[in-house]
């Protein structure tokens, strides 16, 4: 940047308003208090973090149709040979996630790793307690190894931390990344994987502060087992990451407090901590109204922010020179099917569980969430969407095909166009009041929210930036206008909207458009650029930068 041009770049920061509101975090999050058309600084000079791509991975659990019926259906017209579907493989492909976690969830506190590998016609059915399902394990680790080769994703694991032991799941990292001579290596080369998986990611556990969990522990004790595991696994392979188990909600009563006490315990032995969180348009968490609902990802900012002050507290306490990385590795929208029948498989195969229907007020709040995960991408290093097909999922697959959820389109936008660096961006929006009362805990600590969430990510490898736009005024369309410095649009690749008049509105295989990307006019590419986000709207745009 020339020294003129940097001038005028801080003149323009100090006549924003925005800057008065102090932290980055805030100034990127500030309102003004007026209500026109907003305003967007971006300097190709001022960047906020590298984006690691795997915050935006998926997950996938043995939970209802997700496994069996979602990416397993040997015999269905729609699988291969192998017994994979087909139509889902390509529509995760075109997704091109960068990692999925696997295989549970709650159903992991329960599972042996042994029965899912091997001859499958020697594999057990066993009842799965997390969802009182029946389990055939005729997929297992390494169906989902070949799987993840096919849709061209990294695996990430998770282990038993409930019924299972530290020796246990020491012998699933060995079976996964040794090489030979030794027991569990040659047990994983007999059943016809002569080359080591190396998985890299590893999640310790599963949520194991919650009372729903099999196995739950005591923080202390939770913090112990961790770091005996994530010991031994570090002599079987020196190149895994390990994720612990931090709160499964900021509604927990011991939110932030188990996160310490595990810390204090494993700090040294772990380098992720694991968060978790699912919001909903309910009378506890939005009072039922819809603009405070798509303004629920800036609670998912305070989460991220305050369980990575908790991390830096142990670091501090612990005089450590490592700084923790936060995985969040479940994230969504999830209450319409979520507890009764919706949880409880009644002992039966593949039952029809969680199959959470998405509207376009979800698939604006999605957007937000991965604005949320962009704009603080200095911290967290993998997230997962929960979960990729059938069970709270952007993906349906049934016999008729599969069907693309109105949240489908967020999460391509953030995977197929936000690349390389994320930029640190000056918003400047107005904002409007949320009314608190009736409102639960943690929910009720917010009492305005802008208009306008906007986060942009500049690739300098391709030349190419891109924008991601929520528009969270339900009543009227929002014009702001973005000031490049350091770096000029020269093209615009793409410009795409979901909106729509009808926020409750869902696709159906009968009409599977009803939510679907629209394009959006777009402003001529160049150093100032006015867009027109309609109301109740995210958008995308994808610009050649010189
Ligand atoms: O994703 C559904 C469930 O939500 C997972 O099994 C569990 O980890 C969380 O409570």
């Amino acid at each position: 940047m020339s020294s003129s041009n940097r001038r005028d770049f801080v003149k323009q920061l100090y006549a924003s308003s925005a800057v008065l509101a102090g932290s980055l975090a805030a100034r990127q999050l500030a309102s003004g208090q007026s209500d026109g058309p907003g305003r967007v600084l971006a300097s190709g000079s001022r960047m906020k973090a590298d984006l690691d791509p795997k915050v935006f991975g998926a997950f996938l659990e043995h939970l209802g149709r997700a496994v069996y019926e979602g990416v397993y259906e040997p015999g269905s017209r729609h699988s291969d040979g192998n017994g994979y579907r087909t139509d889902v493989v390509q529509a995760v492909k075109e997704l091109a996630v960068p990692i999925i976690r696997y295989p549970g969830g709650n159903m992991v506190s329960g599972y042996n790793w042994l029965d899912g590998v091997g001859p499958k016609n020697e594999r057990p059915t066993v009842l799965e307690r997390a969802w009182n399902s029946l389990e055939t394990n005729q997929f297992g680790t390494n169906e989902f190894i070949d799987w993840c080769k096919l849709v061209g994703t990294e695996p990430l694991l998770g282990c038993n931390f409930g019924t299972g032991t530290v020796e246990e799941a020491v012998h699933y990292v060995e079976y996964c990344n040794l090489d030979r001579g030794t027991k569990w290596a040659d047990l994983r080369r007999s059943h016809g994987y002569e080359q080591p998986h190396k998985i890299k990611y590893w999640c310790l556990g599963n949520e194991m502060d919650g009372p729903w969990q099999i196995g739950r522990l005591q923080a202390g004790e939770y913090g112990r087992k961790a770091r005996d595991a994530a010991q031994q696994f570090r002599i079987v392979d020196s190149n895994v990451q390990l994720i612990a188990c931090g709160s499964s909600a900021a509604t927990m009563p011991t939110y932030l407090a188990w996160d310490r006490e595990v810390l204090e315990a494993c700090y040294d032995q772990v380098d992720g901590l694991s968060l978790h969180v699912y919001y909903g348009n309910t009378p506890n968490q939005t009072g039922g109204n819809s603009a405070r609902y798509i303004a629920l990802n800036l609670d998912m900012e305070d989460q991220i922010q305050e369980s990575a002050a908790v991390c830096d507290y142990v670091q501090g306490l612990q005089k450590s020179r490592k700084r923790l990385w936060l995985s969040f590795d479940e994230w969504n929208v999830w209450y319409r099917a979520r507890g009764g029948d919706h949880a409880n498989g009644k002992k039966t195969f593949a039952p029809h569980l969680l199959e959470e229907v998405y509207n376009l007020e979800d698939a604006l709040l999605v957007g937000g969430m991965l604005n949320t995960l962009i704009r603080n991408a200095d911290r967290v290093r993998i997230g997962c969407i929960a979960q990729i097909v059938n069970v709270i999922a952007p993906i349906v697959a049934t016999d008729q095909g599969v069907l693309l959820q109105s949240t489908y389109f967020p999460y391509l936008w953030a995977n197929k166009y936000a690349r390389g660096q994320v930029l640190d961006l000056i918003v400047e929006s107005g904002s409007f009041p949320i009314d608190p009362s009736g409102i639960q805990q943690p929910f009720a600590r917010r009492t305005a929210a802008p208009y306008l969430d906007i986060v942009g990510t500049l690739d300098k490898q391709n030349n190419q930036a891109a924008l991601l736009m929520l528009n969270r005024d339900l009543d009227s369309e929002r014009e702001f206008t973005i000031e490049w410095s350091d770096v000029t649009p020269s093209r615009v690749l793409t410009c795409q909207t979901v909106t729509g008049r009808d926020l409750k509105a869902f696709n159906t295989f009968a009409a599977p458009n009803t939510v679907a990307p629209q394009q959006l006019d777009a402003p001529a590419a160049g150093a100032r650029m006015t867009f027109k986000l309609p109301a109740g709207s995210y958008s995308v745009a994808h610009l050649a930068v010189s």
